[in-house]
């Protein structure tokens, strides 16, 4: 069973036994049933109210009890600043990456894709792929590199974190904080999905602007566990990222042992069906920044870190309308995914747990099929059914890593969906 507090970064306050919670301040003398108080900051102190963001946890035993780290091989995660290869300006795609067909838990089955930006100044993001055919089992993860933001593709995952348990499932879409421990298991026999690592600001819902005060994401859709614990001790690992690296300490009880905390820096899970879509009803596009779920701001005005955009099932109706995305070039960078379905821009090739990478200033937009089909195509109202595409959108270049660009995955004849298109000039 898993239980929910609704709303966004909210003042939450949970105690899985009643009077765990310090009533009225945080650090008593001694805090209530033995617990250790902590706080865990995911902000600057500083930061203004409206910003920051900390929890204070009441734990049977403080995080700081674990054996030493050492490093351990990376496998397939890489960090900043994302310098295997030289950079490309080729429009980039993939088909899914595989599942290994030997054991493989979530740490074990990381894949980095591409990243941009410096972990040590708190800028850029990484896209990574993860794969797993069986649960954690007696290891435990968290992120020091930023927060992650979970997009399933295939398979239930549960996330059983330092604050609570998460249920999340493919139309849905759970983060973590940066720093905050946790578990992943599965609920089927393999999983897959994408994974945002943000550096910088904290993911929140965008401003609505003249959209006014509702619309796109609603604060209470968004869910965070209520506290839940663990009492176990064994034989156990903890796995952290930090800059770029994996380590591994030994730890002789299990981390998940929060009994009561309050605050709002916190897990949290969004069901991608309650986006309230918005669009054009008479001509013409908005921009796709009208699907934006999720933005991690930074200090220059409407220049997001990273945008997570959603194009999800809805109603196009726009008269005398290119309707799939049309040509363009940005100065923002794309990685885009399939959760399922097809998008509308690529009827072929692009496919659920594929990517595309498109970057700073690269030509793309339909391919030849979708443009000819969508130029005399009669416009009536249509639904598009059954189809979940997702971007993640950062104002720095991503970069490729070595896998992603040598995986047999890669699609290196992606350029020729764009061969068809043919020259319709005609001056007279
Ligand atoms: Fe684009």
């Amino acid at each position: 069973m898993t239980d929910y507090q609704s709303g966004f970064a909210n003042e939450f306050a949970t105690e899985s036994i009643p009077g765990a919670l310090p009533i009225g301040q945080n650090a008593p003398q001694a805090a209530p049933l033995g617990l250790y108080a902590e706080q865990l900051s995911g902000t600057a102190f500083t930061m203004p109210r409206t910003a920051n963001r900390r929890s204070w946890l009441y734990r049977i035993r403080p995080a700081v009890k674990h054996g030493p780290f050492e490093p351990v091989p990376t496998g397939l995660v890489r960090g900043t600043p994302f310098d295997e290869l030289p950079p490309s300006p080729n429009q980039l795609r993939w088909d899914p990456v595989a599942i290994p067909s030997e054991a493989t838990d979530f740490i074990d089955g990381l894949v980095t894709i591409c990243g941009n930006g410096d972990i040590n100044t708190f800028a850029g993001m990484a896209a990574h792929v993860y794969r797993a055919n069986r649960s954690m089992n007696g290891r435990f993860f968290y992120d020091a590199d930023g927060e992650l933001l979970f997009v399933p593709e295939m398979g239930r995952l549960r996330l059983a974190t330092e604050l609570g348990v998460l249920d999340v499932a493919p139309g849905e879409i759970a983060v973590i904080p940066r720093g905050v421990r946790f578990r992943v298991e599965l609920f089927d026999a393999t999983a897959r999905g994408y994974l945002c690592e943000n550096f910088g600001a904290l993911f929140r819902p965008p401003d609505l602007g003249p959209i006014g005060a509702n619309g796109l994401a609603s604060s209470r859709d968004f869910l965070t566990p209520v506290a839940a614990f663990e009492d176990r001790d064994g034989d156990f690992e903890l796995v952290a990222k930090y800059q770029g690296a994996l380590f591994s300490a030994p730890i002789d009880h299990s981390p998940l042992d929060v009994v009561a905390w309050h605050g709002n820096y916190a897990p949290y899970k969004y069901d991608l069906g309650r986006f309230n879509t918005i669009n054009s009803v008479s001509f013409d596009h908005p921009d796709p920044s009208i699907f934006t779920v999720l933005t991690s701001p930074t200090d220059t005005p409407g220049t997001a870190n990273v945008d997570f955009v959603i194009f999800p099932p809805r109603w196009m109706v726009a008269e005398h309308t290119f309707r799939p995305p049309y040509f363009h070039r940005n100065v923002m960078s794309e990685y885009m995914g399939l959760v399922l379905g097809k998008y509308d821009a690529k009827e072929e090739g692009f496919v659920p747990g594929g990517a595309s990478l498109h970057n700073c200033m690269s030509g793309h937009g339909p391919d030849a099929e979708t443009f000819a089909q969508a130029s005399t195509a009669t416009l009536e109202p249509q639904r598009y059914r059954d189809t979940l595409a997702f971007m993640f959108e950062t104002r720095f270049a991503l970069k490729p890593t070595k896998f992603a660009m040598e995986t047999e995955h890669r699609q290196r004849e992606y350029f020729r969906c764009w061969d068809g298109l043919k020259k319709n000039f005609d001056p007279r």
